[in-house]
């Protein structure tokens, strides 16, 4: 598993005095986009000022027409109202899902928590069926914790 590899390498990134959070967050995207071969489109979004509604800050893969995304739709909108992660092994069996590509077969979605708050959340999508474990929940939940830290 690469995840062990990647962690000193996000810390570096998130730890840069010389980089903005954006650009952090993006390299975020980009390390963890092209470091696991069953990531094929990461990003962040974060909850959109007062508003009901989640928007991408940053992302890398292919660009996604769901820039926002209200509260309650999709599986990032149900994240943003159940403050809980959300795996999907196969999209097609989900009723309330936003499809961004058609090559989408699995998602997972972990809530960012900052002072136990849920402003945001890390979405993947993957083009392999059931591709997501336990490891991978422990990793992200673990990036988020770490962004969350610059936040
Ligand atoms: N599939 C997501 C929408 C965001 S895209 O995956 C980039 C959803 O159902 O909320």
């Amino acid at each position: 598993m690469p995840f062990q590899k990647l962690r000193p390498q996000i810390e570096d990134i998130l730890q840069n005095k010389e980089k903005s959070v954006d650009d952090k967050l993006s390299e975020v995207c980009e390390l963890l986009q092209t470091g696991i071969p069953y990531y094929d489109w990461v990003g962040f979004y974060f909850r959109n000022g007062d508003k009901e509604e989640l928007k991408l800050r940053s992302y890398a893969g292919e660009p996604t027409e769901h820039e926002i995304i209200p509260f309650g739709k999709g599986i990032c909108g149900q994240v943003a109202v159940s403050n809980k992660k959300f795996v999907v092994p196969d999209v097609k069996a989900q009723n309330n899902y936003i499809a961004c590509s058609i090559h989408v077969k699995a998602e997972i979605v972990i809530p960012l928590f900052v002072n136990g708050e849920n402003i945001g959340q890390i979405d993947i999508d993957s083009h392999t069926e059931d591709p997501f474990s336990h490891e991978d929940e422990i990793f992200l939940e673990w990036v988020n914790k770490k962004v969350a830290e610059i936040l």
